[in-house]
């Protein structure tokens, strides 16, 4: 077991899909022991039987990120099943497409709400737990190369973004003394659902024509040529739930296939 995640007791959200799910699933195939969570327990199922198929240990979980409530029991499910909490993936995440002086309340609260919002109950709820136990675990959030970099007609998906990355380091320093890592992912282009809905938000405002073509145009910025799968998540993804990391925290690392250099 390369990674040493044998037994790591890891809580993932967004799960039940895209990148969640490919992560999910590469920690189970290390060993580790997952509460897949989404916003229904249902929804997880797929992933769930997919990883148990595998030889992997799984249970499934419906929680909206937003909801406190639904989050402390979420972990608590991590806790029952599992005897303690290792390592938290806040992953959810929504996007929307609207024209920068077109943004309103509803659409920055609904993205915030999601993004910012139910990354910080994630990272506290977990943290409380982890540091009941003693200390030690960790903590990884799902950025995007829109939190390092402003996207037009992304204004507050990029600023729910930038707040993952800020929460990532306000935390790391905070808990730093208590050996609690807290680090980021930002990927770049994935295939996922998520950018369908992007791809028809560029659509609806007519700002690309015909289906995909913002998904390539914005994937053909990657340096090594092609657009990201969600596989290409995974590596990194053990790496930071592993004791390989144990040393580095506060960091928003960019798998992006070189979109952003910074
Ligand atoms: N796809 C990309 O190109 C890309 C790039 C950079 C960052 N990201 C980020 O990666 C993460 C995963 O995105 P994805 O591409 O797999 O998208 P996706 O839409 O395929 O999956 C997102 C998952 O989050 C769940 N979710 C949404 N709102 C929720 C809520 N309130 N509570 C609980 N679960 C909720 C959805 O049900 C879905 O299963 C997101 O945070 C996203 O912002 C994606």
């Amino acid at each position: 077991m390369p990674y040493q995640l044998d037994g790591k007791s890891i809580v993932i959200t967004g799960g039940a899909r895209g990148i969640g799910a490919e992560i999910a699933k590469g920690l189970g195939a290390e060993g580790a022991r997952l509460v897949v969570a989404d916003l229904t327990a249902d929804s997880t199922k797929a992933v769930v039987e997919e990883i148990r198929a595998a030889g992997g240990t799984a249970i499934g979980v419906g929680a909206d990120v937003r909801d406190r409530a639904q989050v402390q029991a979420m972990i608590q499910a991590a806790v029952k099943e599992y005897g303690r909490l290792d390592a938290i993936f806040n992953n959810a995440g929504i996007a929307q497409v609207q024209p920068f002086l077109k943004i309103t309340e509803d659409d920055w609260h609904n993205v915030m709400d999601v993004n910012g919002l139910g990354v910080l109950i994630g990272m506290q709820e977990a943290i409380k737990v982890f540091l009941a136990q003693g200390g030690g675990g960790k903590v990884i959030n799902t950025a995007s190369i829109a939190g390092k970099q402003g996207y037009d007609p992304l204004a507050h998906y990029c600023a729910s973004k930038w707040a993952v990355v800020a929460l990532t380091q306000a935390a790391a320093r905070a808990f730093g003394k208590d050996k609690i890592n807290v680090n980021a992912i930002c990927p770049g282009v994935v295939g996922t659902e998520m950018w369908k809905v992007i791809d028809r938000g560029f659509q609806a405002h007519g700002l690309s024509e015909g289906e995909d073509t913002s998904f390539h145009d914005m994937a053909a910025q990657a340096v090594l040529g092609r657009p990201s799968t969600a596989t290409d998540l995974v590596g990194v993804a053990k790496f930071l739930a592993s004791p390989d990391s144990d040393f580095m925290t506060g960091q928003s690392l960019l798998v992006d296939g070189g979109m952003v250099f910074v």
